[in-house]
C-alpha cells in the first residue's frame, strides 16, 4: 500500500493503474477509521482492482463552534487498518495542499442541503459537496463508495454527480452497527460510559418505527411519534429531529406508500448522533 499527499502524485499513480486497465475506486473518509469505514473499503476491493482511500478532515464542512479541532485523528492506526484491508493507495493531503488560501468557488448542494442536517448545520453540505467534487477531480475514480450511515450525504452526492455530470458511479453501502445496535461513528469516541449506553436510543427508536411498518402500518406520523417516545424515555438523550421521509427527496411523508427512510438526530450530552433505517411498508392487514 502506498501513501501519497500531493495531488500530482495521486494523479500519476491513478493514471498508471488505469493504463494497466484497472477499475479505480475511491473511498473518501475523514480518518479515525472503524469497521464502518472498512466495510466500504471491502466493498470497493470487491468491485475494483485499484482502491484509493482519502483521509482528510475537511475544515469547510465544519461550522463555527463545531468539533473540527477535536475531531479524532490517528493516522498510524488508520494506515495499518487500510493496509490489512487491501487498499492500494491512501491520499493524505494537507489542508494547504487541498485548498488555495483564497479558494472561493464552491459546489452548492441545492435544496437538499438545507433540509435536516443542513437546517442545523447550514454550511455543512456545501463543504461536503465541494471537497468530494475536488476528490473526484483529483483521483478520477470509476466508482466511489459512501455509507448509508450519512444518508442525506449519500443522497446529496448522488444528486451532485447526476446534476453536474461527474463521470463516476456512486455506490451506497449498508450501515455497520455495534452489537447493541449503535451505528459505528468516529464521534462515538466522545461518549462517556453512561452516554454510550444511552446512545442505543437511536437504533431502538428506528426499530420502533420499523416495527409499525412491518405490522402493516402506513401512518408516517405514528412512526415519528413512536421514535419520539423512545427518545423521550431516555433522560440522557435530547431529540433534534425524527421523521419518515421520501428516500430520494428527503421530504417528510404523512403516509408510507412505497419504500421510505426513517431518519433521526439526537444529542447525547455534547455529542450529536445521527442514524437512519429503511422503512418498507408491510402487507395490508
Ligand atoms: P466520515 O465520517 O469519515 O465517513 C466516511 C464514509 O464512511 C462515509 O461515506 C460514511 O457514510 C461512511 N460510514 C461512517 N460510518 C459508517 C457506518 N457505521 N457504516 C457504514 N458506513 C459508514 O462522511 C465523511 O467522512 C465526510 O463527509 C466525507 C464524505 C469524507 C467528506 O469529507
Amino acid at each position: 500500500m502506498e501513501r501519497l499527499s500531493s495531488k500530482a502524485e495521486i494523479r500519476g499513480a491513478v493514471l498508471a493503474a488505469k493504463r494497466e486497465g484497472k477499475t479505480v475506486a475511491l473511498v473518501p473518509t475523514m480518518g479515525a477509521l472503524h469497521e464502518g469505514h472498512l466495510s466500504l473499503v471491502e466493498a470497493a476491493c470487491a468491485r475494483a482492482e485499484y482502491v484509493v482511500v482519502s483521509i482528510f478532515v475537511n475544515p469547510t464542512q465544519f461550522g463555527p463552534g463545531e468539533d473540527f479541532e477535536a475531531y479524532p485523528r490517528d493516522l498510524e492506526h488508520d494506515l495499518a487498518m487500510l493496509s490489512a484491508e487491501g487498499a492500494d493507495l491512501v491520499f493524505t493531503p494537507a489542508t494547504t495542499a487541498m485548498y488555495a488560501s483564497d479558494a472561493a468557488v464552491t459546489v452548492d448542494p441545492g435544496p437538499l442541503g438545507a433540509l435536516w442536517e443542513g437546517a442545523v448545520r447550514p454550511t455543512h453540505f456545501a463543504g461536503v459537496c465541494t471537497v468530494v467534487t475536488k476528490l473526484f477531480s483529483i483521483v478520477g475514480p470509476d466508482l466511489a463508495f459512501f455509507g448509508e450511515k450519512d444518508y442525506q450525504q449519500l443522497q446529496i452526492i448522488t444528486r451532485t454527480v447526476r446534476d453536474l455530470d461527474l463521470p463516476v458511479k456512486v455506490v451506497g453501502c449498508p450501515i455497520v452497527r455495534e452489537r447493541d445496535g449503535l451505528a459505528m461513528s468516529s464521534r462515538n469516541a466522545y461518549l462517556s460510559a453512561d452516554q454510550r449506553v444511552a446512545a442505543t436510543v437511536l437504533s431502538r427508536a428506528l426499530d420502533a418505527a420499523g416495527a409499525l411498518a412491518t405490522d402493516g402500518g402506513r401512518d408516517a406520523r405514528a412512526m415519528t411519534a413512536a421514535m419520539r417516545a423512545v427518545i423521550e424515555a431516555e433522560p440522557l438523550a435530547a431529540l433534534d429531529y425524527a421523521a419518515v421521509v421520501d428516500p430520494v427527496t428527503l421530504v417528510e411523508l404523512d403516509t408510507v406508500e412505497a419504500p421510505a427512510r426513517a431518519i433521526i438526530a439526537v444529542r447525547v450530552g455534547d455529542t450529536r448522533l445521527i442514524d437512519n433505517m429503511a422503512i418498507t411498508p408491510g402487507a395490508e392487514r
